[in-house]
């Protein structure tokens, strides 16, 4: 990897707009802005979202350049998320990269936001080691959920994923009806960890080989608190801890689970995990205890790269820049960009 190469890289898959230069394998900034605006809705409003991507975008950049100390002409090239994600999102950035590298006069580099997920793990100071291919990756986010076999850095094969909502929409949507905040994800584990995990048991799914299924969890829930309202209006208040904790085991057990069977009939022990949800900590929790009693090398992403951030796009866009894989001004943003996009064998 070039020392010199100086990246800027930009992300807008969701509703965080976040830059980030990367010099060589080096970060050297990573800011995101965060929608709070999304918040009293209880879930990302995607015309909101592209609107206030449209108010952070250069501010984001312009620090990200700033705390990184990189004037702008010093940039080698400009990596940003082409998809999956929101439409609307996804073109500010895409437009505003490929105005950037237009007047900078520099390559573009498109980036496949899942791929970069997984990526993340070879940031330089991501892990003391990275993770060794071929690797199992259970790739868990707002808005996906999936295990990926992981042969190369471009090479990815999805051995399953879930048939409905995915992990994060589960913490978000069962949070909601706990009255939570959106996330509900990173409150649910905070929550999680005052109360106790076995208080209630809810229904698991059933779907067959390395696929998965949430909504019937979350209907479970559902059911199960209007009930208990009937006879206790207080009821969610009185044990929010306990329910989730109680909500956090059940997803966590039904990720694991199929993880387990993968490593097993793939005879896989390098495994890693990735996307917003794999910073909770139950998640943690459980595969720490998989690497001590079924001898799991286990890569756990730091904090600052689980949710979604331009730092894991910087790096994929060095991986590219390194192969020299440059994307033409005429790109367009694609919404449902697939993860196995480049997997031949
Ligand atoms: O990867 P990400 O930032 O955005 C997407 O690409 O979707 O993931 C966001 C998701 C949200 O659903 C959020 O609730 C969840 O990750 N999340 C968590 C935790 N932190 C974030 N879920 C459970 N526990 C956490 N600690
Ligand atoms: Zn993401």
């Amino acid at each position: 990897m070039s020392e010199s190469t100086i990246i800027l890289g930009i992300e807008s898959s969701c509703d965080d707009t976040s830059a980030a230069v990367i010099k060589g394998n080096t970060i050297l900034s990573n800011i995101a802005a965060s929608q709070a605006i999304h918040n009293e809705y209880g879930g990302v409003v995607p015309e909101l979202a592209s609107r206030a991507h449209q108010q952070n975008i250069i501010p984001t950049v312009q620090k990200s350049l700033l705390q990184a100390n990189i004037q702008q002409n010093a940039i080698s090239a400009i990596g940003f998320t082409r998809g999956p994600g929101l439409l609307g999102s996804l073109l500010v950035g895409t437009s505003f990269a490929k105005s950037l590298a237009m007047s900078l006069n520099v390559p573009l580099i498109e980036v496949n936001h899942l791929q970069a997920h997984i990526l993340a793990h070879f940031i330089d100071d991501a892990n003391s080691v990275p993770p060794k291919f071929p690797f199992l990756c259970l790739t868990v986010s707002g808005g996906h959920t999936m295990i990926v076999l992981v042969k190369d850095y471009f090479k990815m094969q999805i051995l399953g994923k879930t048939i409905d909502d995915a992990a994060g929409e589960a913490f978000d949507k069962i949070g909601k009806l706990l009255e939570l905040d959106y996330p509900a994800g990173p409150i649910v584990d905070r929550l999680g960890q005052l109360g106790n995990e076995d208080a209630f048991v809810f229904s698991k799914p059933k779907v067959p080989d390395y696929d998965y299924s949430f909504s019937g969890i979350k209907t479970s829930v559902l059911y199960f608190v209007q009930k208990k309202l009937k006879d206790n209006p207080d009821f969610i208040e009185q044990n929010l801890n306990d329910l989730c904790a109680s909500v956090q085991k059940t997803i966590v057990d039904t990720l694991m689970v199929k993880l387990e069977k993968a490593a097993l009939d793939y005879g896989i022990n390098e495994i890693a995990i990735a996307g917003g949800v794999s910073a909770n900590s139950a998640l943690r929790k459980a595969m720490g205890e998989n690497a001590k009693f079924k001898g799991w090398n286990v890569y756990i992403p730091k904090f600052e790269y689980t949710t979604d951030n331009a730092a894991m796009i910087a790096m994929v866009a060095q991986l590219k820049y390194e192969r020299g894989e440059f994307a033409p001004l005429t790109i367009s943003a694609s919404a449902r960009y697939d993860i196995e996009q480049d997997f031949d064998s």
